[in-house]
């Protein structure tokens, strides 16, 4: 009984988190601020489409759900009747998807009379960076978080774990989408952003420029750049037929670095205007080996210490959102079984 006790005053919970937002079911299960194991089933049924087609994604969830759950038990080697609570994602996100995984997570939940713990989509990916063992360092507080995903674009002041401070984000497209859209323009699959990465590898990054969003502050804007790739894409289409064949790695080193070059303008006048230089970044987009090399190169510039999380924790996964409800959970902010998914959610 003591042991038990000081096993839960240590933060040793095992905490199952459960991702369902987007296009990804993910299931991990963490030890205390450790994950255990982290299981993703990606979604191909979307390639064809050029996006996410939320009808299909609900469906794809509620197939995936329960072997990914299972699988990610097993991996962690234990029984869901060790869990001391369950975390899963209740917004934003594409609210057919969200209800799958919220609703499993309810049911499993009451069924072992655990907690049950709502998580904000966009906090988890920043805290992420919590994650202890996995050989990557915490970043101290206050920091600075760059989060890119598909959905969002946003610069947050992270001054605990527990409290946020929004200080710009996109007005429109998010720098996924931008880079979604670059691809399906080109004629790639979804989702494009891997895909311009790497194309982009063998690309000159100034062949073609797109005219960039004049923004006051530190909020984003991206529509107005996807409609000049499209109009450049069009215009050289009418020339050559083989416009984008022929071009296509020079498209994507060029459309790929004009994002970059807006994500890092906001990125340092946000760090010059809060004086903070711990600086990280979360989210799909922090993936793209471009903005990881133009990271490290201000770092060195301007001093920052630079915190980047690996692939696995980057993208959607199960393991940001244990985090989150780990440490929901010590700051004692538990959810409860009425509570809805809310695909619009503020952070
Ligand atoms: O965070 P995430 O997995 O899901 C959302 O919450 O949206 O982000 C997905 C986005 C997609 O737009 C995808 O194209 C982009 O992240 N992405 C990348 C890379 N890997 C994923 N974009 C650029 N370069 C990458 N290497
Ligand atoms: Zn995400």
């Amino acid at each position: 009984m003591q042991d038990a006790y000081l096993c839960r005053m240590a933060g040793q919970k095992y905490i199952l988190g459960i991702e369902s937002s987007c296009d990804d079911t993910s299931a991990a299960v963490l030890k205390g601020k450790k994950v255990l194991s982290n299981v993703t089933a990606n979604q191909s049924v979307h390639e064809i489409y050029g996006g996410v087609v939320p009808e299909l994604a609900s469906r794809a969830h509620q197939q995936n759900i329960v072997p990914v759950v299972d699988t990610a038990l097993k991996k962690a080697g234990i029984t869901a009747s060790e869990l001391n609570g369950i975390a899963y994602t209740r917004g934003p996100g594409l609210l057919g998807s969200l209800l799958v995984g919220g609703s499993f997570a309810k049911s499993l939940a009451q069924s072992l009379n655990i907690p049950i713990i709502g998580v904000h989509h966009m906090e988890a990916h920043i805290l992420a960076h919590l994650i202890e063992g996995e050989g990557f360092p915490n970043p101290p507080f206050p920091f600075l978080c760059l989060t890119v995903s598909g959905g969002h674009t946003q610069i947050v002041r992270v001054n605990s774990a527990r409290n946020f401070e929004l200080l710009g984000e996109t007005l429109d497209d998010a720098a996924g989408e931008a880079f979604d859209k670059a691809a399906k323009v080109m004629g790639l699959p979804y989702p494009g952003g891997p895909i311009i990465d790497q194309l982009a590898k063998e690309g000159n990054p100034k062949a073609f420029t797109f005219g960039k969003p004049k923004i006051e502050g530190l909020n984003f804007s991206f529509s107005g750049l996807k409609t000049s790739f499209l109009y450049t894409v069009q215009k050289g289409v009418k020339a050559d037929a083989d416009f984008i064949k022929n071009n296509k790695h020079d498209l994507a080193a060029s459309i790929q670095s004009t994002i970059i070059e807006v994500l890092m303008k906001k990125l340092e006048k946000a760090a010059t205007q809060t004086n903070i230089n711990h600086i990280a970044i979360a989210g799909g987009v922090s993936a793209n080996s471009g903005l990881r090399t133009a990271l490290e190169a201000r770092a060195h510039t301007k001093g920052w210490s630079t915190y980047i999380p690996p692939f696995a924790y980057c993208t959607d996964n199960g393991a940001m959102i244990g985090i989150s409800g780990q440490l929901k959970l010590e700051a004692g902010e538990i959810g409860d079984m009425q509570e809805s998914s809310q695909a619009r959610w503020q952070m």
